[in-house]
């Protein structure tokens, strides 16, 4: 069993270590173009196995060949805005990083699954779609999981209560117009909507929303790490150990939500082959709207792609 994140930076390099934590397969694969930062990260996580007794091995490469034969890929290669660049820059930018990467990904490993995990996600997980050529359900975005992981965490903060206890549902693209759904949200069971005030729910929700941004207004210098890692690998989890777990995710819609050729966020099931099911929730038209909303977002950076 072999896992390849490729990119190790801050989201690769933890993700790496949480997937070897977890001991999710033999051998981790980190994947990146700099010379000796894969190597190095590998060899250094490698070290610490015997202290955190795990016989997961990380194992750094400046390419391809060492990943052959992977199960699951994930993807956290690519650019981060700098000074004087568009987003349409980056877009563009990214989008031929990941159709490069994809193109060797896919040759090595073709029957894996990729959780792509760059930004802006919902769309390189349309070029990796279509570069890779591997069937929809094999080609996931992760932010749900991170957005409602986000939202999770301040619902326990407000109502000082474990994380365990709290799920959260979050839909759509993953930007300013995600669409949390505090009516799919509980606390063992019981709806937020009956424990907290509306006007305190619609706080916790924007703040989810900015939930990226708010990190990046502290760090300066980048984004998220350690949240995104562990929500990418939480998804690697349940497709290598065919959990059916149902995990909010950005899938590739058919006609699902009235959506058609898209990556965007709805729930779904993660097991061996990957998202083996989307389940369509009946929301309002209120939710609905928003959703489409989001999904228009997506389509639009889609079409800036050339691919
Ligand atoms: C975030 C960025 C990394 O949400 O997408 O933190």
């Amino acid at each position: 069993m072999k896992i390849t994140v490729v990119g190790a930076g801050h989201v690769g390099a933890t993700a790496a270590l949480r997937a070897s934590d977890r001991e999710l397969a033999n051998e981790v694969i980190l994947v990146d173009i700099l010379e000796g930062i894969p190597q190095g990260k590998g060899l250094d996580m490698w070290e610490a196995a015997p202290v955190q007794r795990t016989d997961s091995r990380v194992i750094g490469a400046n390419g391809y060949d060492a990943t052959a034969g992977s199960s699951i890929v994930v993807i956290t290669a690519g650019l981060a805005r700098k000074p004087g660049m568009s987003r349409a820059d980056l877009l563009a930018k990214n989008a031929s990083i990941i159709a490069g990467i994809t193109e060797k990904v896919a040759e090595k490993s073709p029957n894996a699954v990729i959780i792509m995990v760059t930004n802006p996600l919902d769309v390189m997980a349309y070029v990796a779609h279509k570069k890779s050529g591997f069937p929809a359900n094999r080609v996931i975005g992760m932010a749900g999981v991170l957005d409602s992981a986000r939202f999770r965490s301040f619902i326990a903060l407000e109502l000082n209560v474990s994380v365990r206890d709290v799920s959260a549902m979050v839909l759509g693209g993953h930007g300013d117009s995600m669409v949390p759904l505090p009516r799919f949200c509980t606390v063992s069971g019981i709806p937020i909507t009956e424990l907290i005030e509306q006007e305190t729910i619609d706080r916790l929700v924007e703040r989810t929303r900015k939930g990226g941004i708010e990190i990046v207004n502290y760090l300066k210098t980048g984004s998220a790490y350690y949240a995104p890692a562990t929500s990418a690998i939480e998804m690697a989890e349940a497709i290598i150990r065919d959990q059916k777990r149902i995990l909010p995710c950005a899938a590739y819609l058919q006609g699902e939500y009235g959506i058609d050729g898209l990556f965007v966020g709805v729930p779904v099931k993660l097991g061996k082959d990957g998202v083996e099911e989307i389940i369509e929730l009946k929301l309002t038209d209120e939710e609905l709207k928003a959703l489409h909303a989001s999904a228009e977002i997506v389509k639009r950076n889609c079409e800036k792609c050339d691919i």
